[in-house]
């Protein structure tokens, strides 16, 4: 059953319920555009990160017509020295159009260029700017970063900022990797961390939020080699969430027109998801062809040269400044388009809210319960969570009915719940329930690890 509008408020509120996800400080009212991932939540979104750095960074698909490569991951500060985002363009340039809302009483500011999906404060059913007492000024360009300051003194001498984006972090660090490991272009640096961006108007529960993580690669290559590279990279990325159970009818990969790319830009691909909160996609993931914009960009504020970070090919001796493409992903949103995939709704079951994250993602792969709290079924249901627990998340829980019990391995997404009952005690059975139809049977007790290991294929 495919998820609908409505169902998003569904989506926010098992998120809340079952601790997926809950509004930052929530008991001092929260604060707009940050979010808190709760016990579920944490795992899964570890199991992103996880699967990220499994298949980029560690073991990424084979190369372009077999193309070696190599890969390594970098972890750099939040706070860096300001004169990183000057060279980078964001101190000029990284901001959004924003308009202010004069009427008395609403006083509302809203991206200027997202008007349409902004609800006037005062007149909700409409739009701002529709609304007839709307009075919006002129656009004007509103920076997204965040300042702070470094050290005791309060002035601009010690001005900094909060990153907006990871990338910058391996850019500055380019000739460090390269000095101390022996990678050689063609090459890709990798870093998961925090961002930062000050957004006009955050929404959609966590899709535009103001504090988010990024998962970046800046691959670095030849210049001649870089559409290859593009397009190698593009439909990596796209397969990857196909894998991970993203329905690729859901997925649309939106090759940016040439008035939308950046002047340096060659290329760029928007990878969209259909999120149930819009009626169009919505971006997941850039994959961007920077040509070598931010090495001479860094090169020429750091050193004085552009092509101060230029490297020589060993075979033809040629010196070139390698062009980079970057596929740049956000963590939240990908954990929040795997939440919507997931959630599944059927009246006919006995729990009708389940949660169809593919094996890899759910944040339980187990959970073993006693039918019973007595009768000796705990002493037979103890040891096997335990052996599962070595090898797989698994949970325990003897409390409550059996359908209590299921229902709330459905919401958090377990695929397998193993049920020690009065047949055990006899031929040494246990029922496995699937997840996903609710069937049952029965197998051996010693095998469920292995029954994990077959079904689950991790
Ligand atoms: N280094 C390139 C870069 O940062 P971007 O398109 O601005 O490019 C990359 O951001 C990804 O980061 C987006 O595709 C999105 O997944 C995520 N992202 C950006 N802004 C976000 C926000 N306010 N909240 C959540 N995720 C965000």
């Amino acid at each position: 059953m495919s998820v609908e509008k409505k169902d998003m408020e569904k989506i926010v509120a098992l998120c809340r319920r079952r601790g997926f996800i809950f509004g930052s400080s929530e008991i001092y009212g929260g604060i707009g555009g940050f979010w808190d991932y709760g016990p579920l939540g944490t795992e899964l979104k570890r199991n992103v990160k996880d699967a990220w750095w499994e298949d980029m960074v560690r073991n990424p698909p084979e190369g372009p017509n077999g193309k070696e490569f190599q890969m390594v991951g970098v972890d750099c500060s939040i706070i860096m020295n300001p004169k990183v985002w000057e060279a980078s363009g964001h101190v000029g340039g990284f901001s959004d159009p924003m308009v202010d809302c004069k009427t008395e009483g609403c006083k509302g500011r809203f991206r200027a260029d997202q008007l349409c999906e902004s609800p006037c404060p005062l007149k909700p059913s409409k739009m701002a700017g529709d609304f007839e007492k709307c009075g919006l000024t002129e656009a004007r360009a509103f920076n997204l970063m965040f300042q702070t300051y470094v050290g005791a003194m309060q002035d601009n001498s010690s001005v900094a900022y909060l990153r907006p984006e990871t990338a910058q972090g391996i850019f500055v660090n380019f000739k460090n990797v390269m000095d101390s490991t022996r990678v050689k272009v063609p090459f890709g640096i990798a870093q998961i961390g925090k961002a930062f961006r000050n957004e006009i108007n955050p929404r959609n529960f966590t899709f535009r939020s103001r504090e988010f993580e990024q998962m970046e690669i800046e691959f670095f290559c030849h210049p001649d080699e870089s559409m290859m590279w593009y397009e190698y990279w593009r439909d990596v990325r796209i397969k990857w969430y196909e894998s991970l159970g993203i329905r690729s009818d859901k997925l649309r990969p939106r090759e940016q027109g040439e008035d939308e790319l950046a002047h340096y830009s060659d290329a760029c691909t928007d990878i969209e998801y259909l999120f149930p909160f819009s009626d169009e996609t919505q971006e997941l993931e850039g994959v961007a062809h920077r040509g070598n914009f931010d090495l001479r960009a860094h090169g020429t504020a750091s050193k004085g040269k552009e092509n101060a970070f230029a490297v020589i090919d060993d075979a033809t001796k040629e010196r070139f400044v390698p062009h980079v493409i970057e596929p740049s992903a956000g963590v939240d949103r990908f954990t929040l388009a795997s939440i919507t995939e997931a959630y599944s709704y059927d009246e006919n079951r006995a729990s009708p809210e389940f949660m169809k994250f593919h094996p890899r993602l759910a944040p339980i792969k187990a959970a073993v319960f006693p039918l019973v709290g007595k009768d000796g079924m705990p002493e037979i249901a103890d040891p096997i969570y335990r052996e599962i627990k070595k090898r797989f998340p698994c949970q325990y829980d003897a409390k409550q009915s059996i359908g209590k019990r299921y229902a709330r391995m459905d919401e958090a997404g377990t695929p397998f719940c193993f049920t020690v009952d009065g047949q055990t005690k006899e031929d040494g059975t246990v029922t496995v329930r699937n997840r996903d139809d609710a069937s049952q049977h029965r197998i051996d007790k010693s095998r469920c690890v292995e029954y994990l290991q077959d079904q689950l294929s991790l």
